[in-house]
């Protein structure tokens, strides 16, 4: 448990399981400037933009969330710093961290924007961000994001650096492709200062690659960093699905994120908005609340609200994540850039 209940006046939600919703992702745009093999196919079909909600639409989301005790958010995608206007709901939404309702305003971005934003962002509120890094090789950076120039995300990580925000480096672990590689981003991270957070690969939507020749387990990333580093068990959490290690030849933070290896649904506190209103109770399950239409249907959050606490008592108790050898379907249909990760 984490603490005390709080004030009254924030009804704080709960599952059917007993877990404790305080972290609401919001994916802002399902559209990104990169096409990432394992994310997305290069002739992805974006919805239309008349099915997204206005921006003004998703902080009145976000709030409700707030008010029933969420305490941190994060922005995702898609890339959310390529939706128009996307500073002005940080900023709008910032008022809840001025008000203590919101521990912590956050976003996950592939970095292509930041040299433009990252010191409005700082201005904003934001502490700290996550910014998704596979490799540090230019051709190998364009292989894997098919449209993303390396210099520009490094240029971006610097900008973010330089504002004062705290970067989380995150990158997939690929077989054959940075698993070569991964020693020396890790060396790179913790040589600025940044935490480093490995991920696997999750069968999340129809890309054109094999995700069975994609997958590496992390257990046996960690093992191999284990032989030339001391990994330190750590209680170190960000109220994310991480685990972290202390690495003390570097004294970094390495996070592993392993959805296929090792259940991490047990302590899930999260719960996930679309662009267009729809709440995901599980990162890999398919079942969905629609928020729009309670949302459009009165000014009042009281439709909203409902809807909300109607979803939460649907919160399955976990993933059901195999990459499938013999179907190569994808555990999930809907893309990554459609929940954010
Ligand atoms: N499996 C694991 N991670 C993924 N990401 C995108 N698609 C997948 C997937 N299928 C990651 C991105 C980024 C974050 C938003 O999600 O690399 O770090
Ligand atoms: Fe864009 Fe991130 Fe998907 Fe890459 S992983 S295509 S950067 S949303």
């Amino acid at each position: 448990m984490d603490g005390w209940p709080g004030p009254a006046k924030f009804l704080s939600m709960l599952d059917p399981f007993g877990r404790k919703i305080t972290y609401l992702r919001v994916s802002v745009t399902d559209r990104c400037d990169f096409r990432c093999t394992y994310c997305m196919a290069e002739d992805m079909t974006f919805l239309p933009k008349a099915e997204l909600l206005s921006l003004e639409e998703l902080d009145r989301l976000c709030s409700a969330f707030v008010a029933k005790g969420v305490r941190k958010l994060r922005l995702t995608g898609g890339e959310p710093l390529v939706r128009r206007n996307v500073m002005g709901l940080v900023r709008s939404l910032s008022r809840h961290l001025q008000t203590g309702a919101l521990d912590e305003l956050t976003l996950t971005t592939n970095g292509s924007q930041l040299a433009k934003y990252a010191a409005e962002l700082k201005d904003a509120g934001v502490r700290r961000i996550n910014v998704s890094l596979d490799t540090l090789d230019a051709a190998k950076f364009r292989g894997v994001t098919r449209w993303g120039r390396l210099e520009q995300v490094l240029e971006g990580i610097e900008a973010a650096l330089g504002a004062g925000l705290h970067v989380k480096i995150n990158a997939v672990a690929l077989r054959g492709i940075n698993e070569d590689e991964i020693e020396t981003l890790m060396r790179w991270a913790h040589g600025k200062g940044m935490d480093f957070t490995l991920i696997e690969t999750m069968p999340l939507g129809e890309i054109d690659a094999d995700r069975t020749a994609q997958y590496l387990p992390l257990s046996l990333v960690r093992a191999r960093l284990a032989q030339s580093f001391t990994l330190d068990d750590s209680d170190y959490r960000t109220g994310g699905p991480a685990r972290y290690v202390r690495v003390a030849e570097t004294g970094g933070r390495l996070g592993f994120i392993t959805p296929l290896t090792h259940n991490f649904c047990e302590s899930c506190n999260r719960v996930r908005l679309t662009c267009t209103g729809k709440l995901y109770m599980c990162l890999g399950q398919d079942d969905a609340a629609d928020l729009r239409t309670p949302l459009r249907a009165s000014r009042d959050d009281a439709l909203l609200s409902t809807a909300i606490d109607e979803a939460i008592s649907r919160k399955p108790k976990g993933h059901d994540f195999v990459i499938d050898r013999r179907r190569q379907a994808p555990a999930v249909a809907r893309h990554m850039s459609v929940t954010g990760g």
